[in-house]
């Protein structure tokens, strides 16, 4: 069986997440979604409220296909992550060429401390090539609609968690 990690700090989850999980399970049989809990970070979304919102966001995105993804938490490194897991593989996506020099490091460092691990790279759509999670949580601290850019349930999610945080100062 042929398994592979997508690991990330998915804070949130967006459709190009999704994009890029779709594309993976298509050469996968199956794929864990790997989320990051750093220490140094203070993310949006704590860590159980970001693997919550992958397993409904993935249900809701990409119902055929969730039952061959696990969603689990992972702290340290990634190569450590996939060896505890059997993945001989490493998802991540790529939008545009400014992805690349960073993700060409991190993919050269991994196979250096692990060398039977490969990453592999899906390009994502077009359309979601300008998305990104920090720009859907700016987005929704200012009271935008992050609607078609994460699932139904995850724009939910991040807007009450924005709405819970301290309010915009509106320009009157
Ligand atoms: O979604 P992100 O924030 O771009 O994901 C980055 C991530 C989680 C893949 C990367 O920071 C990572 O792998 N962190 C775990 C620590 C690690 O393995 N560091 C060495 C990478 S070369």
């Amino acid at each position: 069986m042929r398994v592979a990690i997508y690991p990330g700090s998915f804070d949130p989850i967006t459709f190009g997440h999704v994009d890029v999980l779709r594309r993976s399970l298509g050469v996968f049989d199956r794929v864990v979604v790997a989320v990051l809990v750093n220490p140094k970070k203070a993310p949006m979304l704590d860590v159980d409220a970001r693997v919550a919102s992958i397993i409904s966001g993935v249900g809701e995105a990409l119902p055929d296909l969730a039952d061959r993804v696990d969603v689990r938490p992972f702290s340290g490194l990634t190569v450590d992550a996939c060896r505890e897991l059997g993945a001989r593989y490493i998802v991540r996506g790529l939008r545009a060429v400014s992805d690349f020099e960073a993700e060409l490091q991190m993919a050269h460092m991994n196979h250096r401390l692990a060398p039977g691990i490969d990453t592999v790279f899906f390009m994502t759509a077009l359309e979601y090539g300008y998305l990104s999670s920090s720009l859907v949580r700016e987005i929704v601290r200012f009271g935008g609609d992050p609607a078609g850019m994460v699932p139904p349930s995850v724009a939910a999610r991040v807007a009450a968690v924005a709405a819970a945080e301290v309010a915009p100062v509106r320009v009157r």
